[in-house]
């Protein structure tokens, strides 16, 4: 892998007083040093999925050299081929820009370490069938570490982890032969999103160090010093961030600490989307308009806007399984976190709720030819894990439903996992939409709210559609010509073209025409 320390605008390295030099025993003149030349750090990512790529290329990306590693044989050819194996927004540019410079890839996690400062662990933590994190892929991965130290090394969980998770990482490597004084173990907790995890990585509201000494301090510090003193920000070639972003602060804590950042900070968020899903369920029952609500709330700085979209609930292989982890660690320390329950529970009824809105819009769903809009758990993504999207498609199905699907990104991830029959995919949203008795929204991609109106209307066997994503003004459908659905606000029914009466099943048949 070649070293670039200045070819992409990046500053000019300094050729001494690094604390992570003085720290790994360098005099500082060194410029050919094995692990750290000037400001750029040689680290290793193990586990190339959407934390592990996205985090690889940019650390690359900062000026660091990196090396993927990943046991997936096939998603490393993929790499090297050029390809991407997520759809992720300026992956494609930074794995271009820094594939077979800064950027390297492996199957071979002793080719990957060898002298690295760092080494990030980004494998999957999935749930148990009881709810608790599964650690055998974080606990495999210590084990290899282990046994492939060619030097000092701060081993960095950067997956979610249920506390003290450092603890057994460290008592793991010890078991496989690693020496005490060559490595320490930190947390680095992520909080990026999918569909906009370069810029969050880029441009993060904070960044979290779980630190136990100041030795791996040091050696977090330089990997993240090009966010933190606001070197990177002022790159011309960086990646644009938003409007209001700002240097980052840097959060140093112990492990323990971080590591119950992320499961509260998961946590946290999920109770706001349950908690406003269920403010939506009152605003139906009593005709408020809950876009109303949520601004009026949200107005409140102790409250805040973000975050505040009622919907058919939270997905993605974050929240549900980090919750369930959370919850577990709380029972494991005596203590019955039953909010986090509610706010499960709240999310799976949400689910069930839109499937009934769905048949209160239809009268019977046997033989109906859905139009469905979005399989991704969130826009801007191809990840299905845990996508409340396909959730419904799967209960529609179970009831008779004809799916047309059309997503940007996740089709093909959902063709793997959803029955063959019953499902056609379609390559546009009007593709999807022709014959349709509804149109269902299920996931907030930008191009879902921007469609052509009359044209879809136009398209469709009824013009019904049934929003589960907010994305469009009650008004501006109904005048647009259709019997409009959506959470938290009252029907509307279509102005012109096709009455359906929406007052509920009972008067619902048969539909009628003007
Ligand atoms: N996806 C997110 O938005 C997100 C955000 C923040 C944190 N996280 C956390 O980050 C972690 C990774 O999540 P992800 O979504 O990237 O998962 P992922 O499933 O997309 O990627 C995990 C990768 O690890 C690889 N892997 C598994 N075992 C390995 C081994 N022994 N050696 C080498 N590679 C191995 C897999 O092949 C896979 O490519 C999880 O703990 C998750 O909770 C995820």
């Amino acid at each position: 892998m070649a070293h670039k320390s200045n070819g992409d605008g990046i500053h000019p390295p300094e050729s001494s007083g690094s604390p992570l030099r003085a720290f790994l025993g360098y005099s500082g003149a060194k410029p050919a040093d094995p692990i750290v030349e000037d400001k750029n750090v040689r680290l290793a990512i193990i586990g190339s999925g959407y934390v592990g790529l996205v985090a690889a290329a940019c650390f690359a990306e900062l000026g660091h050299e990196v090396t993927c590693v990943d046991n997936d044989l096939r998603k490393i050819e993929r790499l090297h081929n050029g390809e991407e194996p997520i759809y992720e927004e300026f992956l494609p540019g930074l794995l271009a820009k820094h594939r077979g410079q800064r950027l390297a890839f492996t199957t071979d996690l002793k080719q990957g370490l060898a002298g690295v400062a760092a080494v990030f662990i980004a494998v999957g933590t999935p749930a148990t069938e009881h709810g608790e994190a599964d650690m055998s892929y974080v606990e495999e991965v210590s084990r290899a570490v282990a046994q492939t130290l060619d030097g000092y090394k701060v081993v960095v969980e950067k997956s979610t982890v249920p506390v003290f998770t450092h603890d057994w990482i460290r008592k793991v490597m010890l078991l496989n032969g690693a020496e005490p004084g060559s490595f320490d173990v930190a947390s680095n907790p992520e909080f990026l999103r999918e569909g906009s995890a370069v810029r969050d990585f880029l441009y993060p509201d904070r960044i979290v160090l779980g630190v136990d000494n100041q030795r791996s301090s040091c050696v977090l510090h330089e990997i993240y010093e090009p966010l933190a003193s606001g070197r990177y920000y002022r790159q011309k070639s960086r990646v644009a961030g938003p409007a209001a972003a700002s240097v980052p602060p840097v959060i140093v804590t112990n492990a323990k600490s971080a590591e119950l950042i992320k499961h509260a900070s998961n946590a946290f968020l999920a109770t706001k989307v349950s908690f406003i899903n269920a403010v939506a369920n009152i605003c139906e029952a009593v005709g408020a308009d809950i876009k109303q609500v949520c601004e009026g709330i949200g107005a409140d700085s102790r409250i805040g806007r973000r975050f505040l979209n009622p919907g058919i609930g939270y997905g993605g292989s974050c929240f549900p399984k980090d919750l369930k982890a959370f919850y577990a660690v709380a029972r494991e320390c005596g203590y019955d976190f039953r909010l986090l329950r509610e706010v499960s529970l709240v999310n799976e009824e949400q689910l069930q709720r839109f499937v009934r809105k769905v048949k209160a819009a239809l009268w019977t769903l046997r033989g109906k030819k859905l139009a469905v809009l979005g399989l991704a758990f969130k826009g801007g993504t191809d990840d299905i894990r845990e996508s409340p999207a396909l959730a419904v498609v799967e209960m529609l199905l179970r009831e008779g439903c004809e799916i047309r699907a059309h997503d940007p990104a996740a089709m093909e991830r959902a063709r793997r996992v959803l029955p063959d029959q019953g499902v056609t995919y379609c390559g546009n949203p009007y593709d999807a939409a022709c014959g349709a008795d509804a149109l269902l929204i299920l996931t907030d991609w930008e191009e879902f709210a921007a469609l052509e109106l009359d044209r879809l209307r136009t398209l469709m066997a009824y013009p019904i559609v049934v929003d589960g994503r907010n994305l469009y003004d009650p008004a501006a459908m109904s005048a647009a010509g259709f019997t409009y659905y959506s959470i938290g606000r009252s029907p509307a029914a279509a102005q012109r073209k096709i009455e359906v009466d929406i007052r509920g099943p009972a008067a619902l048949a048969p539909a009628r025409t003007e």
